[in-house]
């Protein structure tokens, strides 16, 4: 029996348990994944290793935790600095992050993305302003105030403020903030999200229930997709580096989507 967690705080509303432990069942493979609350990020290594798993995915907000915590980090993680799986190979603490491939799997079907404007400054604006980076589109952040930025501009991003952004056309906008996520706020002002809507064509959130943002873009006829993909690929992702990459992704994707079915 292998034995897997999720650290985060919170972690009692994640969907990943459910979506691992179904695709163990139906994989017919023995193995369990737990979820775990984890106030201090400086213990992750720690609890790990004490909980003898075979590996683990992080979320908010000890990404960067897991990042310092590895022994070893691959594939984009070395350049996002925040890991959300965590491999336990023959003791040697292995880094990977799965939200940033998850998401450009989300929006493969968006065909014809020639420039992106990323709405947040946090660890998420972060995975995905790398994913599109290395798929050749240099995304602009926009954030509501500028120390989040101070990161993305050393790595050679453009970057505003809401102060200091003047409109320009952007054929994707993507909203990384969790404005709406628990109130009814839009992550900019109506007035400059109506004004990126006329030019775009498509809108992607990474919450993944309805929000405000997502109801503006549908309202102007945009092509919108919400987190859910997002978080499935990540997970097929995970699941895939826990097992060697020897699995098949849509097998894998079948059985997770059944669980997000299950729990909507
Ligand atoms: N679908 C998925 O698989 C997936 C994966 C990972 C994360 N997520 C979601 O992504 C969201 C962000 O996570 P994160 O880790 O990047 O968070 P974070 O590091 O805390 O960053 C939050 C960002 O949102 C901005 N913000 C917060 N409230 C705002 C508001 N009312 N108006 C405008 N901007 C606001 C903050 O701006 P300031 O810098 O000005 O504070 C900051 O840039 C969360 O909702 C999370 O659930 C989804």
């Amino acid at each position: 029996m292998t034995l897997y967690t999720l650290f985060g705080n919170p972690v009692a509303h994640s969907l990943s348990p459910r979506m691992h432990n179904l695709a163990f069942a139906r994989l017919g493979i023995q193995g369990a994944y737990m979820r775990s609350l984890l106030e201090d990020g400086e213990r992750l290594r720690e609890v790990f290793f004490a909980l003898k798993l075979n590996g683990a995915n992080v979320t908010v907000p000890h990404k960067e935790a897991a990042f310092r915590a590895c022994d070893k980090v691959l594939g984009i993680a070395t350049s996002i600095k925040a890991v959300n799986t965590l491999i336990n190979d023959n003791g040697v603490l292995v880094g990977y992050n799965t939200d940033a491939p998850g998401f450009l799997r989300a929006i493969a079907s968006f065909k014809t993305v020639r420039s992106a404007l990323i709405l947040g400054a946090g660890g998420t604006a972060k995975a995905l302003a790398y994913a599109l980076r290395e798929t050749g589109i240099a995304p602009t952040i926009l954030n509501r105030s500028a120390p989040k930025l101070e990161a993305f501009q050393k790595d050679g991003f453009a970057c505003f403020t809401h102060e200091t952004f003047s409109l320009t056309p952007f054929d994707l906008i993507i909203n990384t903030t969790s404005a709406g996520l628990s109130d009814n706020a839009l992550p900019a002002s109506k007035a400059v999200l109506e004004a990126l809507f006329t030019h775009a064509s498509y809108v992607f959130e990474v919450i993944y229930k309805p929000t405000p943002f997502l109801a503006l873009a549908s309202a102007h006829g945009l092509t919108c997709k919400d987190g859910k993909e997002m978080l499935l690929w990540q997970g097929v992702l995970a699941f895939n580096l826990f097992h060697h990459n020897t699995l098949a992704e849509e097998t894998i994707a079948t059985a997770m989507q059944e669980a997000l079915r299950l729990s909507s």
